[in-house]
């Protein structure tokens, strides 16, 4: 019999660049090795993002449940968990996924579904962040890696990292200045949970 991993499936909508950071380091760290644990599978919810094409430059597999085929949220919700549920995942976990999910689907993946979200939560919620921060005359920025819980970007906190807002500052500079921090606390925070699963 073949060996038991933790299976991780990772959800993305475009450049997946979290998606590559997590990969880099699972390789690098030898989650496989120390946490047992691999990516088995990233999927999207859009033909057109890059980040499937750099998943499977990465050699992991790949799938697509476009949104767009289905009538409804509920009805999308349930052929994403079919394509995540065929690899039985202890974790799954939302790299840039940019729909907004049913409660049922939440509710199936309690305890194992994080997120990570582009500001100091609780502070901005929802989109745009960026431009939030800099029109709020912010000093600080930021991005959270939590729980995914029904109650949209509020779930407990695992991680997160503070920048500085410069000035001159646009939403494009300040968004590049948190993603390199993204790419830092996502991969850190997913392997500790995964040591615990
Ligand atoms: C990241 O900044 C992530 O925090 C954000 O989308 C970007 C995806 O980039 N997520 C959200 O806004 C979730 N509401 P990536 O596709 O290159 O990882």
């Amino acid at each position: 019999m073949g060996r038991e991993y933790k299976n991780i499936v990772i959800l993305i909508s475009g450049s997946g660049s979290n998606m590559a950071a997590l990969a880099r380091a699972a390789e690098r760290e030898d989650w496989a090795g120390t946490v047992g644990a691999r990516i088995a599978a990233v999927i999207s919810n859009r033909a057109d993002s890059t980040g499937l094409a750099l998943a499977r430059e990465l050699g992991l597999p790949t799938a697509l449940v476009p949104h767009k085929d289905y009538d409804s949220r509920e009805a999308f919700d349930a052929a994403l968990m079919a394509a995540i549920d065929a690899h039985s995942p202890a974790l799954v976990v939302l790299a840039g996924f940019m729909r907004i999910l049913t409660p049922g689907f939440v509710a199936h993946y309690a305890g194992r579904l994080v997120n990570i979200h582009p500001s100091l939560l609780p502070a901005f919620t929802g989109l745009n962040t960026h431009q939030r921060a800099i029109d709020a005359g912010c000093k600080v920025a930021g991005a959270t890696v939590h729980h995914v819980t029904a109650d949209l970007d509020h779930g407990p906190i695992l991680a997160q990292a503070v920048v500085p807002v410069l000035p001159g500052d646009t939403a494009d500079t300040l968004a590049a200045r948190v993603l390199s921090q993204e790419h830092r606390i996502y991969p850190q925070a997913v392997r500790e949970l995964l040591d615990t699963l």
